[in-house]
């Protein structure tokens, strides 16, 4: 196998990428970008070739006008900035090469990569991309066994985006197909959270960090709760989300990342399955969620940044009588000794008040209210919100003592902001892509995790609730702040101006 020198901080054998539904928007509006920022940011020209892969009759050079006008629009101007052997439409002619999957199936696939690969002097590495709808998964990967395609002279690689299953029984019965041909160490699931550098960090900002480790349990935290609020709605992909909902498209998966993250134990080291391993532990330590730690939403006609936007049963392609829920709110308990007892809120929605994902970590009051004497109308007591994004960073709020002609407290933030220290963050997709050329598993999802994320959340799935109704550009339904009260809790996000609403 032929190793080249490091490249950014870490070495990428050069390799064949084929993406499967090249033509799809997922190449278009991520993929192509992203391979391109790499190929500027590290130097890849020579390290990556591309082979996209479709139905859909396209000649190379069609592909490659595709490949440069998604990169424009992704990033305007960026054509025009040409490192040496690296401009957008250099590279595209260079290293992008098109395949019709047709007639001759996937033994004319073989001897089309086999011929890329001469011609570039590639060695037989192969990363395949599975960019499909997820009943193409299945006979993909067998037809690229049959074809002996996942067993060249070099390393092969598969990527499989999300949906992985849409409950436990198809995601265990995909990971034994794709267990047929690749063996669980040269799998990557992507869950694109997991590329964000914000959600990365909170491992760094846990564990570099004795300061928050030491006070991140029972003894200190009141409650964590994780927003993942987007103001759009379903646009044009009704056909495929009317049939997850919420709980599929952002809790099985996204949310249970986070969660994951934020609540696992150190790992014995920062190795991926070291890593991995803990974050399954958190999983089984999960107590089984009833109907009881849920409420489920779904929005109706409501204004947006002084805009009305329609509910979601008027959406193109959704029925009138619809059930899906486009908001989910949950109440976790986390059963480990570090956790018993504190709950863990989820929420998520499409349609809500703005777009951000934070996590907010509430710590306990003093054990002594010394100052209960004071005005503590301005006060909120200690919060932790790690803004995940957007405005990348955090802000721990803590109680000064106002100068004033009366004893009063006010709650104050400290914070951190990426933005200033570091400038713009790369996109997901640049850091899963880099990360499985260089073969780093660790920000992908392994088979028993994925699993176990289906176990979890099968009850509630099985249970046919309905969801409650809230208005476009609220924070969801009132019920949901019912699964807070109960114990004195309120939702918590902290926003741009410093507000903090509930
Ligand atoms: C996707 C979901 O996985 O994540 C979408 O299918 C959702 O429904 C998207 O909009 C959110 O991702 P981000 O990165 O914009 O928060």
């Amino acid at each position: 196998m032929e190793s080249l020198p490091t490249v950014g901080s870490r070495a990428v054998d050069r390799h064949l990428l084929v993406v499967f539904g090249a033509t799809g928007d997922l190449y278009r509006q991520k993929l192509a970008p992203a391979l391109y920022h790499l190929v500027r940011q590290y130097g890849l020209v020579d390290r990556c070739v591309i082979l996209g892969a479709s139905r859909s009759a396209l000649s190379d050079q069609e592909f490659r006008a595709r490949s440069r006008d998604a990169i424009e629009k992704a990033s305007p101007g960026q054509m025009l900035l040409d490192a040496p052997g690296a401009g957008a439409a250099e590279w595209c002619d260079a290293v992008i090469h098109y395949h019709q999957l047709g007639t001759d199936g996937y033994d004319g696939l073989r001897r089309r990569i086999e011929a890329v690969e001469r011609d570039h002097g590639l060695s037989g590495n192969r990363i395949f991309y599975l960019s499909l709808p997820p009943r193409a998964f299945g006979a993909t990967v067998r037809g690229l066994g049959a074809a002996g395609l996942a067993a060249g002279e070099g390393w092969s690689r598969l990527v499989v985006e999300k949906p992985f299953g849409v409950d436990l029984e198809s995601a265990v019965a995909l990971n034994s197909i794709l267990h047929e041909t690749f063996d669980e160490s040269r799998i990557y699931r992507i869950d694109h959270y997991l590329g964000k550098a914000t959600v990365q960090n909170l491992l760094v900002f846990r564990f570099a960090n004795p300061l928050f480790e030491s006070v991140w349990n029972r003894d200190r935290i009141s409650n964590v709760q994780i927003t993942v609020a987007e103001d759009v709605g379903i646009g044009s992909r009704a056909g495929y989300y009317d049939r997850s909902g919420a709980l599929r498209d952002m809790v099985q998966n996204h949310l249970t990342q986070v969660l994951s993250l934020v609540a696992m134990e150190p790992p014995v080291s920062f190795d991926a399955e070291a890593i991995r391993d803990e974050k399954v532990k958190v999983l089984q330590s999960i107590r089984t969620l009833t109907p009881d730690d849920v409420v489920l939403g779904q929005y109706v006609a409501g204004r947006i940044d002084g805009r009305r936007v329609r509910g979601y049963r008027e959406e193109p392609g959704v029925g009138e009588e619809s059930a899906t829920a486009s908001y989910a709110a949950l109440r976790v308990f986390v059963d480990s000794w570090r956790w018993h007892g504190v709950p863990f809120y989820l929420r998520t929605g499409k349609r809500l008040a703005t777009r951000l994902t934070q996590v907010a970590v509430t710590f306990r009051e003093p054990p002594v209210p010394l100052f209960k004497s004071f005005d503590r109308s301005r006060h909120q007591g200690n919060v932790l919100f790690v803004r995940l994004q957007p405005h990348e960073g955090f802000e721990l709020l803590f109680d000064v003592q106002v100068p004033s002609d009366h004893p009063e407290l006010a709650t104050k933030p400290l914070s951190f902001a990426y933005e200033e220290a570091f400038g713009d963050l790369p996109d997901a997709y640049e850091t899963l892509l880099y990360d499985v050329m260089c073969g780093d598993r660790t920000l992908f999802v392994r088979s028993d995790e994925v699993e176990q994320a289906r176990r979890l959340y099968t009850p509630l799935l099985e249970a046919g609730l309905g969801p409650a109704s809230y208005r476009a550009g609220s924070w969801g339904p009132r019920e949901a702040d019912a699964l807070l009260s109960s114990r004195g809790d309120s939702w918590r996000v902290r926003l741009p101006n410093g507000g903090d609403t509930a």
